[in-house]
C-alpha cells in the first residue's frame, strides 16, 4: 500500500492517540506471569502487541479481548512450554522482553520474527541472560533462536547501552533468580517495567551504587492487575510535529502518557520555540497522563544535548522532520542506536530529506539538518521506507506542509504502531491519499 500526503490544513481538531504500544506489551507479559485475572484498558491494538498476545497465550496465559482496547489475560502465574515457535512479527520489544521472562522458566523456547527483526542484534540480553545461567542456540546472536531457562542467580548486569529492552529483560529474569538483580545503564532508559512491577506486586526497588539509584528485583510472585493505557507519546509526536510546522494549526492531543523519561522530543521541541502547552495532568494509574495543546510554531535548530537519546529514541526520524521547517543547523548526536532500529533510520532519514529538497548530512551516530525557516520545504518526492514505520509517518508529515507532496512506498507497517494514522491526520484536516 502506498500513500501521499499534500499541503494541508490549517491542522485542527481534538482527538486521543493510541494506547502506549511499551505499556502494552508490558501489560500482556506481566498479565501472563501473574497470578489470577489482569484486566487492560486502552491496550494498542496494533501488530506489534497482538504478537505478544498471541505469545502471552502460547506461554499458557488466557489472553481474551473483552471489549473495544479492553482485554482480560488470565495468568498462569509464570511461562509454560510453548507448543510452537513464538512468533514477534517486527517487535524487538517483543522479542528482547519475552526473551527474558522466559529465560527464569524451565522451558526451551523458540523465537522468530520478520525479515528485519532477523538482522536486528540479540546479543545484548544473550549476554545478561547467558551471565544469569540460560542457555541459547543462535547461530548469529540473531533471530531464530531457541531459549534455555531456568535455575538463574541474580547478577550486577553494567549494560553498554542504555536500552528499556534490554533492562527489561534482565530484570523478568531476575524475578526467577536466585539472589538480587540489578541492571546499571549509561543513561536512563524509559522505566515502565519498573513502574508496573510495582503494581504487580513483585519485589523490587532501587539499589544505590556510586551515588546512582538502579532497579533491583528479587525473585517474586506476581498478582493480577488493572492497567490504564494512556496514549502513546511516539504516535503522538506525528500529529505534534504536524501541528507545528502546518501555518496557524492548532490541536489537542489528549489523555497523553507524560513520563518523563518518554518526554525528550517535547523538551528539544519547546527548546525549538514550540508552542506546547500541558493541561490537566494526572496520575490514576503509576503513570503521569496530560492533555496537550500544539499551536504552529516558528522554530529554530538546536543541538539537544546526547544524553537526552534515550528519552526520545523513537521521535528522532520526527524530529529530523520538524528540523527542515525550522531556521538553522539541527544537530543530533549520540544517537548510534538508531542504525538498529526497524531499519537504519540515520541513513533512511538523510537519504528522503535530500530528495525532499532538505539539506542533510549523516554522522556516525546521528544527523545534521539545515533548515531554512523563512523558504518551505520543497517535497515532491517518493520515499523509500524499507518497511520502517516511524520513517513512513515520519515523511507523510513532512508532505503535510511542504510545497509538493509526497509519496511512501510501503505505508502497511504503520499498523505495527498506529494503525488508525490515516483516519486520525485527515480527523485534524490533513490530507493523506492512497495510491
Ligand atoms: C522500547 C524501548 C526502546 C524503543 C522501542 C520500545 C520498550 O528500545 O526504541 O520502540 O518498550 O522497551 P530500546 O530501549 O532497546 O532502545
Amino acid at each position: 500500500m502506498r500513500l501521499k500526503s499534500r499541503f494541508s490544513g490549517p491542522l485542527r481538531g481534538s482527538a486521543r492517540p493510541p494506547g502506549d504500544k511499551s505499556i502494552s506489551h508490558r501489560a500482556l507479559i506481566l498479565g501472563a506471569l501473574a497470578e489470577g485475572t489482569t484486566t487492560v484498558e486502552g491496550l494498542l491494538e496494533a501488530d506489534d502487541v497482538l504478537h505478544t498476545a498471541m505469545a502471552a497465550r502460547a506461554f499458557g496465559a488466557g489472553v481474551e479481548r473483552s471489549g473495544d482496547r479492553s482485554w482480560t489475560i488470565a495468568g498462569a502465574g509464570g511461562f509454560r512450554q510453548p507448543p510452537e515457535t513464538i512468533d514477534c512479527g517486527n517487535s524487538g520489544t517483543a522479542a528482547r522482553i519475552l526473551v527474558g521472562a522466559a529465560s527464569a522458566y524451565p522451558i526451551s523456547a523458540r523465537f522468530d520474527g520478520d525479515q528485519s527483526l532477523r538482522k536486528r542484534p540479540m546479543n545484548r540480553i544473550v549476554a545478561p541472560l547467558t551471565q544469569m545461567g540460560a542457555r541459547f542456540d543462535s547461530a548469529k546472536g540473531t533471530l531464530p533462536m531457541v531459549v534455555h531457562g531456568g535455575k538463574l542467580r541474580g547478577v550486577t548486569y553494567r549494560s553498554p547501552v542504555s536500552s528499556a529492552q534490554v533492562k527489561s529483560a534482565v530484570l523478568l529474569a531476575g524475578l526467577g533468580a536466585e539472589g538480587d538483580t540489578v541492571l546499571i545503564e549509561p543513561e536512563r532508559s524509559r522505566d515502565h517495567t519498573e513502574r508496573m512491577l510495582k503494581v504487580f506486586g513483585a519485589d523490587i526497588d532501587v539499589a544505590d551504587i556510586e551515588g546512582l539509584a538502579h532497579p533491583r528485583v528479587r525473585a517474586s510472585k506476581l498478582k493480577g492487575a488493572h492497567i490504564y493505557v494512556p496514549g502513546d507519546p511516539s504516535s503522538a509526536a506525528f500529529p505534534i510535529a504536524a501541528a507545528l510546522i502546518v501555518p496557524k494549526s492548532e490541536v489537542r492531543i489528549e489523555d497523553l502518557l507524560v513520563n518523563p523519561l518518554r518526554l525528550g522530543l517535547i523538551e528539544t521541541l519547546l527548546e525549538m520555540g514550540a508552542s506546547l502547552t500541558f493541561e490537566e495532568r494526572r496520575d490514576p494509574i503509576g503513570e503521569p497522563i496530560a492533555d496537550l495543546v500544539v499551536r504552529a510554531s516558528k522554530l529554530k535548530g538546536v543541538t539537544p544535548p546526547a544524553r537526552r537519546a534515550p528519552a526520545m529514541i523513537d521521535e528522532f526520524p520526527i524530529l529530523s522532520v520538524v528540523a527542515a521547517f525550522a531556521e538553522g543547523e539541527t544537530r543530533i548526536e549520540g544517537a548510534s542506536e538508531l542504525r538498529v532500529k526497524e531499519s537504519d533510520r540515520i541513513t533512511l532519514m538523510v537519504d528522503g530529506l535530500k530528495a525532499c529538497g532538505v539539506d542533510a548530512e549523516e554522522l556516525s551516530d546521528g544527523l545534521i539538518v539545515r533548515g531554512d525557516g523563512s523558504k518551505s520545504v520543497r517535497g515532491g518526492a517518493s520515499i523509500r521506507t524499507h518497511g520502517d514505520h516511524r520513517v513512513a509517518m515520519s515523511f507523510l508529515v513532512l508532505g503535510m506542509a511542504a510545497k509538493e507532496p509526497v509519496a511512501v512506498d510501503d505505508a502497511e507497517m504503520i499498523a505495527t504502531s498506529f494503525p488508525n494514522f490515516t483516519s486520525f491526520m485527515r480527523s485534524f484536516g490533513a490530507s493523506i491519499e492512497n495510491l
